[in-house]
């Protein structure tokens, strides 16, 4: 085994402590330094990671060579350390979604790692969770058909921008929103299983009736270079019963897929794939394990219930092909991070243990979303359709 990568840890907040967790176990790396505005915070975390801790991320870049940067300040502040961190020569960085909240910062980011050569991977989690390996696979192997339309509903509890980060929560979501927070996952999710296709166009409303300080909402219509349409939605004023409601649908000429990711209340989480009645038992099979290769475990149906009579058809000359998987997806807020450390120490975007699921998001991937994220904020403040540069 090669010797472990030297990590610096900067902002050591919800995000920042499960990183100092992962990397402490996992056996090819180690925490070399932790850095946080809050020095009392930083002090704690860096104790007990056995790690000397920084107030300024600046001084622990000049106290020590690091092989990998992992950045998880607040939204609006990933520029500053991200730069940073590549200008002192650091040759890998993992960095918290999204890129950025403006594309001057996005783009300022790209220049950097692109100048000085490095690796930046950008933590779009969900891309690693089992739920959304399989939303990839179905649409890219064709098994719906042609998808021509999509629903995507990302939503937080109120708890989330009035109490999340204590008393620091109200600065903390007036300075993001739910655009930057929340839909930052949905687009690069969209992104990641209908690539190639990019967004072209945007028409967004948002809300202020509840929050004041921050947009309740936003609510956008993409339209894709594939011809593709795709509402998105982020609110966080939602009185509910679990912190976030995740739902997304997705419509083809010859199937349908609902992922219920997140229920909110009363919701059971879980993933369906009705497929193109063209699927022969043996393809099902065969994508089946697919999908279990990739780690998605998902069960093979033949038959579906009867939509007028709720009886479920399955004979031999009406086979009705299905994927499917009940219960919380598999894969947290970290699992994307293994894959990025692989990534590294093989010197690839397509590590072997992410085989079959395309490059790891990237600045590239980072800067796209960004646009996205800019043109749903003007569409709202303009109304009216703003096309992505
Ligand atoms: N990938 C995911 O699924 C996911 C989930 C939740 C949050 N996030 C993202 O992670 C990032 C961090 O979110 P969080 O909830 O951990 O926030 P947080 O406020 O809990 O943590 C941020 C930390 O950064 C520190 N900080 C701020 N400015 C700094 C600076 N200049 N130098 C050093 N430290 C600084 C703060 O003191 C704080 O401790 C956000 O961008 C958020 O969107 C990602």
């Amino acid at each position: 085994m090669s010797k472990p990568l030297n990590v610096g840890v900067i902002g050591l907040g919800i995000l920042g402590e499960q990183y100092v967790h992962f990397f402490q176990q996992h056996p090819q790396t180690r925490v070399a330094a932790v850095a946080d505005v809050r020095a009392e915070t930083a002090e704690r975390v860096g104790a007990a990671a056995g790690a000397p801790a920084f107030a300024d991320f600046a001084d622990m870049l000049k106290a020590h060579a690091l092989d990998l940067v992992a950045v998880a300040t607040p939204d609006p502040y990933h520029r500053d350390p991200v730069v940073a961190a590549l200008e002192a020569g650091v040759p890998n960085i993992i960095q918290e979604k999204p890129l950025a909240t403006t594309v001057e910062d996005a783009l300022a980011i790209c220049e950097a790692a692109e100048r000085r050569r490095a690796r930046l991977f950008v933590n779009y989690a969900n891309r690693a969770a089992a739920y959304d390996i399989a939303t990839r696979y179905v649409i890219q192997q064709g098994l719906l058909g042609e998808v021509v339309y999509g629903e995507a509903r990302l939503d937080d509890n109120i708890i989330v921008p009035l109490g999340l980060w204590g008393q620091r929560s109200r600065e903390w979501a007036a300075g993001s929103s739910t655009a930057h927070f929340l839909l930052s996952h949905v687009v690069d999710l969209l992104r990641y299983y209908f690539s190639p296709a990019e967004v072209t166009e945007v028409f967004a409303i948002s809300q202020t009736a509840v929050l004041g300080f921050t947009p309740d909402l936003y609510d956008a219509f993409l339209t894709f270079d594939s011809g593709l349409r795709v509402r998105v939605k982020a609110e966080w004023i939602k009185h509910i019963d679990e912190l976030v409601e995740f739902y997304l649908c997705f419509s083809g000429r010859d199937g349908t897929l609902i992922c219920n990711k997140r229920g909110g209340f009363g919701v059971e989480a879980g993933w369906r794939a009705n497929l193109a009645d063209t699927v022969s038992a043996e393809e099902l099979m065969a994508h089946r394990q697919a999908l279990d290769e990739r780690g998605a475990r998902v069960a093979a149906r033949v038959d579906r219930p009867e939509p007028t009579t709720g009886q479920l058809s399955a004979d031999i000359a009406t086979l009705q092909p299905s994927l499917e998987a009940r219960g919380p997806s598999a894969g947290g807020l970290m699992a994307l991070i293994g894959h990025c450390v692989d990534a590294i120490l093989e010197d690839t975007l397509t590590p072997d243990s992410w085989r079959g699921n395309g490059p790891l998001p990237t600045h590239i991937d980072g800067l796209q979303q960004t646009k996205v994220m800019a043109a749903i904020v003007r569409s709202a403040a303009e109304q009216r359709v703003i096309r992505v540069a």
